[in-house]
């Protein structure tokens, strides 16, 4: 449409009341407010997300302060060593200015060196890597590079909420695959590795318009660490069917059990893979919006163009302190220590529902684990909000806990579908990345739900 007839007086409808006389340039034109400033549906029809109804309901909640488990953001700080990279950083002019597209070399070169040893061969950090703004913008970046309209890309349920509309965006259909529960995860603790794929129900959602797949490996929220053998037989499907295989690998620093990266279980595999990172979840800074996709050139050279037109480039004082971070974290012991650290405040919490006789799932990597709260008799005349009531039982006992135990958690079923939901209505996920003393006093809370419990 041409400039002028933009500016020609739009047809009145029935929302004339709504329309408004605009002068521009000297043209007097009428807009519909309700046409013209309506936004597009992939932000008008999203639902209220888990996030802004949890913290809603904390913020108004009596119990004040309220414990937040629920978002997984650290409670504490970066080490000193980054720390303090990321001070000296900002003294240095050519910090504080736009890096390149790809990333700070010094950054990409340590990522490199950094995975190098497990991909046993020598990454190169021009081609091979690209440092995005956290690993959600990396993401959305990946499909925007690969995805045109009526693209299949496959995930499993759980999912991380953000893959949904990073999907949807680039014009991406999104099929789903859930992994199962435990059967008898309510009357008994069992392991994240019960939360199993069927790999036939996953063979059966490829179609020829298959054109990625998504594995979240250590898992958010399951807390599941795919197996090797589990890897290899998603692999040698996409393999058979030439589908990009997007790995989020963000927890890759918290397993506590062997941990396979699927990129290097064969060069046929690697050929076909993006690996996702993250500085916020290797170094405890969520907030600084550090990630990176590492892959094949093929591959990783139209992620960056994509990210070019994104963002252009990414924070540049905080790529330079993780890049810091990666060059001492070994020397410093860093890796080994975050695993202890993490492993040690996961066992700490959990002993309350051991005391409390309510089963768990219990995590191979990550800081998220599962409750499941089945043994948690509602009151039946209590007062939901409708926005609650609506939602499954997760959102209520979530909602609960937060009025009546002063403890704020979040409802997985929001990262399911509809259809899938009642797989996890019964389970919480708690965030344990957090001061112990923070631990103790949501543990001290959770006790009072005895009262409630059958
Ligand atoms: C599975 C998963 N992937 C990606 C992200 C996003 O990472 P970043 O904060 O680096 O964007 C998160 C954050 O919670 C996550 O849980």
């Amino acid at each position: 449409m041409s400039r002028l007839a933009s500016l020609r007086p739009s047809i009145t409808s029935p929302l004339s009341s709504v329309l408004r006389p605009v002068q521009t340039r000297g043209y007097h034109i009428t807009m519909s407010l309700s046409t013209k400033l309506k936004p597009a549906a992939r932000v008008s029809n999203q639902k209220q997300d888990v996030w802004s109804i949890i913290n809603e309901a904390a913020a108004a909640s009596p119990k004040q302060p309220i414990i937040n488990m629920g978002q997984g953001f650290f409670g504490y700080n970066p080490p000193k060593f980054i720390l303090d990279a990321a001070k000296e950083a900002l003294d240095r002019v050519e910090c504080n200015q736009y890096s390149p597209t790809k990333g700070r070399p010094r950054l990409t070169k340590a990522i490199a060196d950094a995975y190098s040893p497990h991909w046993g061969r020598q990454i190169n950090p021009n081609t091979e890597v690209t440092i995005t703004t956290g690993a959600n913008e990396g993401m959305l970046s990946a499909f925007m590079a690969f995805i045109e309209p009526g693209d299949e890309v496959i995930i499993f349920e759980p999912f991380f909420d953000q893959y949904i509309s990073n999907i949807e965006m680039p014009g991406g259909k999104i099929v789903y695959v859930p992994l199962q529960p435990p059967a008898d995860g309510a009357v008994r603790t069992s392991s994240a590795a019960e939360w199993t794929l069927d790999i036939e129900q996953l063979e059966r959602a490829i179609t020829p318009k298959t054109k990625m797949i998504v594995i979240n490996t250590p898992h958010n929220p399951v807390g599941k660490v795919f197996s090797k053998d589990e890897l290899q037989k998603i692999a040698d499907l996409c393999v058979k069917n030439e589908i990009i295989i997007l790995s989020d690998e963000v927890y890759d620093r918290l397993y506590y059990v062997p941990f396979t990266r699927i990129a290097t279980l064969s060069p046929e595999v690697e050929r076909l893979t993006i690996t996702v990172g993250s500085a916020g979840k290797n170094f405890y800074a969520t907030g600084w919006r550090v990630g990176w996709l590492l892959g094949p050139e093929h591959l990783i050279k139209y992620v960056s163009a994509a990210h070019t037109r994104i963002c252009y480039s990414s924070v540049s004082p905080l790529q330079e302190a993780c890049a810091v971070g990666f060059e001492q974290a070994e020397a410093q012991g860093f890796w080994d220590e975050t695993i202890k650290d993490m492993k040690a405040k996961m066992d700490r919490f959990n002993t309350v529902w051991d005391e409390l006789g309510l089963p768990y799932s219990e995590p191979e990597g990550g800081y998220f684990v599962l409750v499941n709260m089945a043994k948690v008799k509602l009151p039946e005349d209590y007062p939901f909000p409708p926005h609650v009531s609506s939602r499954p039982r997760d959102f209520k006992l979530a909602w609960f806990l937060i009025q009546e135990v002063g403890v704020a958690a979040i409802p997985p079923t929001e990262f399911y579908t509809d259809e899938n939901a009642h797989l996890a209505e019964d389970y919480i996920r708690f965030a344990v990345c957090k001061e112990d003393a923070v631990l103790e006093g949501a543990k001290e809370r959770l006790r009072g739900l005895k009262k409630y419990m059958s």
